[in-house]
């Protein structure tokens, strides 16, 4: 199994889910296969979300990981449901820890060249950058990218359709992350054409 994030994620977009019932899985996985989506990470905000992540990745055609995983505890469970990377906010030495013992790519968030600093030491190479629009979008990412070649930034946080191809144009940005693909409201509604058509917008935006 690989533990490179570039190859395990297959693509430059990343859909950042909050779904609130298992019974919104299976749907909300076609959608964005249908809609050119190759992996997706489902956050660990929700009661049901291990549920979801395990169903969406039985469904076939999407690498699924775990997003806003916080303790090494919550990347066991994750990898269990059948998480291929694991997604945290911030970095944590014993979440990247577990990950590397568990064998799954881990993409821990920074904010600040301190954090980024710290995260190299752990043997990190590429990070969230998180949450990018407030923190200073694609200037900020140039800032951050100059003192670090070797880095390559995933950012998310304020990100939608308008600023993708923006962020992708940059050379440090291996892919962007964002949850306008799919929002609470679509998944209220049932709106999973609408999650088709704003997923396959941005996967055309991703291609060359
Ligand atoms: C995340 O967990 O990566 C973010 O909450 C996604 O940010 P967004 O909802 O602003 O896209």
């Amino acid at each position: 199994m690989s533990t490179d994030l570039a190859s395990v994620l297959g693509a430059r977009i990343l859909p950042v889910l909050t779904v609130p019932c298992a019974r919104m899985a299976d749907p909300l996985a076609q959608a964005l296969v249908q809609g050119g989506a190759r992996c997706a990470e489902v956050t660990f905000r929700t009661p049901e979300a291990e549920q979801v992540l395990k169903t969406m990745a039985a469904h076939g055609g999407l690498t699924v990981g775990a997003g806003t995983v916080l303790t090494p505890q919550q990347a066991e469970r994750a990898v269990a449901a059948g998480a291929r990377f694991v997604v945290s906010p911030g970095f944590d030495a014993e979440v990247v820890a577990t990950c590397r013992t568990l064998g799954v790519p881990v993409l821990p968030g920074i904010a600040t060249a301190t954090e980024l600093l710290r995260a190299l030491r752990a043997g990190i190479d590429t990070v969230k950058l998180f949450p990018a629009a407030v923190l200073g979008g694609v200037p900020l990412l140039s800032s951050l990218a100059a003192p670090f070649p070797q880095v390559r930034f995933v950012p998310t946080g304020g990100i939608g359709l308008s600023q993708v191809s923006a962020y992708l144009a940059h050379p440090a940005v291996l892919a962007v992350g964002g949850s306008w693909m799919a929002t609470a409201g679509h998944l209220e509604r049932g709106d999973y054409e609408g999650i088709r058509r704003l997923t396959a917008e941005a996967t055309e935006r991703s291609t060359p």
